[in-house]
């Protein structure tokens, strides 16, 4: 499977629905929305949206069902991304190429942009037509989604990231942070389909354990990227992570160590998906990606 290709043709797919959700509308604030087009359309991979329609592939979901999942996550990722660039936070620049939003509008706006995008997520999840399915189901898969993004995932994974600045954790530690900032939102991706297809236990458990590893594995990756990545490839700055002293897979165990142990999380995914057999084809196409991305 041409993997590059399927991402192409998907990214296409949920950039004409993220387009259409963040159309202008009479009284939109302009400013507003032109950082949030700016954020959500700016050229990142869309993994997240990928992995929503290879996961709904796999468990035979009709993909016109899925757009709404596919644009809420990439949602709520654009706003962890501006926010996490903010000056109190990670304080970057450069992201996806460009001006970080903060640099490109001002913080207020780039703040706004991240509250107005968070819940734009659960509008299009709650609202759109097209995830034909009953009331209980869009309701498991909001509450999927919330809980990826609060407290016990992302926000929580990234307090965690930043009161581990300049201190050493141990690597179970650091795994605990790295499956919250963004293991969590990319495991959402994969159970919000198994709660659509209402898929059997043990395939819901598969998916699980296949999406918790490459979840770790894309932070390990990013972890990488920013030691041994092209500045140019990667659309970000690179030694951001050693500027900050952040607590990263490199750091605690070597580059070396770390892509050792992303490909034991590879292997460990591609291990829980082979009772799904050959439905999950770009599934296990997307792992691999994302364990040997140079972006
Ligand atoms: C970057 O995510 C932030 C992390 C959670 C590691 P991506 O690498 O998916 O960023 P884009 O969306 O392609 O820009
Ligand atoms: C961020 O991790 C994870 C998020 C929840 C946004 P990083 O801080 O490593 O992401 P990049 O490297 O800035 O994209
Ligand atoms: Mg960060
Ligand atoms: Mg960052
Ligand atoms: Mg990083």
């Amino acid at each position: 499977m041409d993997i590059a290709s399927r991402i192409a043709t998907l990214k296409q797919r949920v950039d004409a629905a993220l387009t259409h959700c963040l159309a202008a509308r009479h009284g939109r604030p302009e400013r507003l929305l032109e950082a949030m087009r700016y954020s959500v359309l700016g050229p990142g991979k869309r993994i997240r949206p990928v992995l929503c329609y290879l996961t709904g592939e796999a468990l035979g979901l009709d993909i016109a069902r899925l757009d709404a999942p596919a644009c809420a996550v990439e949602m709520i990722h654009a706003y962890s991304l501006i926010h996490d660039d903010l000056p109190a936070m990670d304080d970057d620049d450069l992201r996806r190429g460009r001006a970080t939003c903060h640099r490109a509008f001002d913080e207020a706006t780039a703040i706004l942009a991240g509250d107005a995008l968070q819940v734009l997520a659960f509008e299009v999840l709650s609202n759109d037509e097209q995830l034909t399915t009953a009331a209980h189901l869009r309701l498991a898969m909001v509450r999927r989604l919330a809980a990826a993004s609060g407290i016990d995932g992302m926000a929580g994974g990234q307090a965690m990231d930043l009161a581990a600045e300049e201190r050493s954790l141990s690597i179970d530690e650091l795994a605990a942070v790295h499956r919250r900032k963004t293991g969590a939102l990319i495991q959402a991706c994969v159970l919000m389909m198994a709660d659509l297809a209402e898929a059997p236990e043990a395939q819901a458990t598969a998916l699980a354990t296949y999406a918790d590893r490459i979840g770790l594995a894309f932070q390990v990756r990013d972890d990488i990227l920013d030691v041994d990545g092209d500045e140019t490839a990667i659309g970000k700055r690179v030694g951001a992570d050693a500027r900050l002293q952040k607590a990263t897979y490199p750091a605690l165990l070597g580059i070396e160590g770390a892509r050792r142990e992303a490909s034991r999380l590879l292997d460990e995914a591609l291990a829980a998906l082979s009772p799904l057999g050959s439905p999950a084809a770009g599934l296990e196409a997307l792992a691999r990606f994302i364990i040997e991305r140079r972006h």
